[in-house]
């Protein structure tokens, strides 16, 4: 059976307006070249946005980190960037390390979470996009999908599952992975998982039939300036049914909005709102943190879909959940813990004040 590769890439390459949204004429100029460029490339293609990043969902036969397509994606995202630039769209070409700079350093490129499988006889996968959040937003509903017997009622009475899921983690500053075998090492996992500014789930793979089951969007941190930057909008690709979680298993956990690092400039913890796609355009304080849920069914690489799952009004309930904490949160203004701690903002001011207070800095008696 030939294999299948799911590349999940993305890019903000200019807001509409401020960094709200996508500009419709943007993703019509990445959806013309992946179908032109990408013809004898691609299986299949899905254009959208999630607040201001252009995610581009493909399918196609050469394996992860194939060079072709990640220039296409990079192609599709400079066509794009073209018309951010004319329509003088805000930080127009952001994410490519390129001409335009809007005020900080964050942008070291797009995200991608890709990964390569046999098509089962049906393939349900869930993508998973969001907007003003860090890759470390995954943990808590990954942990809760793949190890939480209260919220994956497989993992107790599904042979297919009862084995359990190793998670695959990552070290963002010490740039190291570790693989944690669950359920038996569960605790040893979230003391790692539960900072997830630092660690983060990469990848879960099915101790039953060692099949990957989820693949995330993670990048490198780098110290810039005594600060760690390069966090950016998250992507994740999770496969369900079968042995795998079930759909509704795979989007529970977001049911119950957790508060997760982003929101405005990078440097605000709030609630993550699950969205349907016509309403992922964060605006109340550049937020708050959205997740779009689009599922697709498989047919020999086809993309069948999507299927916009947090449209469904079951969910509306989590949205005013999250809107209650996002008011109690905005309440705390410059204050921890909705404000970030001083070593994780993206942007600062500490340097020039502590410079500026210097000289009347004292000892305390
Ligand atoms: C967060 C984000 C926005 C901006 C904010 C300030 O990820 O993109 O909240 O940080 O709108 O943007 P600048 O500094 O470009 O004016
Ligand atoms: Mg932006
Ligand atoms: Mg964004």
């Amino acid at each position: 059976m030939p294999k299948v590769t799911l590349s999940v890439i993305k890019a903000d390459v200019g807001g509409f307006v401020g960094h709200s949204s996508v500009h419709p004429d943007l993703l019509e100029a990445a959806r013309n070249h992946l179908s032109t460029a990408g013809k004898d490339m691609l299986i299949d293609f899905y254009v959208t946005h999630v607040g201001d990043d252009i995610e581009l969902i493909m399918t196609h036969d050469k394996g992860v980190d194939n060079p072709d397509i990640h220039q296409l994606a990079w192609d599709a995202f400079v066509k794009a960037t073209e018309i951010a630039k004319k329509y003088k769209l805000y930080g127009a070409g952001q994410d490519l390390l390129a001409d335009s700079f809007s005020g900080n350093i964050r942008g070291l490129g797009p995200g991608v979470a890709e990964m390569e499988f046999e098509e089962r006889p049906s393939e349900p996968v869930v993508v998973f996009m969001a907007d003003k959040t860090e890759p470390g937003a995954w943990n808590f509903p990954l942990y809760k999908i793949f190890a939480d017997p209260f919220n994956t009622a497989g993992l107790v009475i599904d042979p297919k599952m009862h084995k359990g899921f190793d998670f695959e983690v990552h070290d963002l500053i010490e740039h190291k992975k570790v693989v944690f075998h669950c359920p038996e090492e569960i605790y040893d996992l979230l003391v790692l998982i539960g900072a997830p500014g630092r660690y983060c789930v990469k990848a879960v793979y099915s101790r039953t039939t060692g099949e990957i089951g989820a693949v995330s969007s993670t990048q490198r941190l780098n110290l810039l300036a005594g600060r760690y930057v390069g966090k950016d909008d998250p992507v994740c690709i999770v496969r369900c049914q079968s042995g795998m979680p079930a759909v509704g298993e795979v989007l529970d956990p977001f049911a119950k909005p957790h508060l997760v690092a982003g929101w405005m400039r990078g440097s605000h913890h709030g609630p993550l709102m699950p969205s349907g796609l016509d309403h992922s355009t964060p605006t109340r304080f550049d937020g708050p943190p959205r997740v779009v849920a689009l599922g697709f069914q498989l047919a020999n690489g086809k993309l069948i879909g999507p299927q916009d799952f947090f449209a469904d009004p079951s969910y509306d309930r989590a949205r005013a959940v999250a809107n209650e904490i996002a008011d109690y949160m905005r309440s705390l203004g410059p204050f921890e813990p909705h404000r970030l701690g001083l070593e994780e903002l993206e942007y600062t001011t500490l340097p020039d004040v502590m410079k500026k207070i210097s000289g009347r800095l004292e000892p305390i008696e």
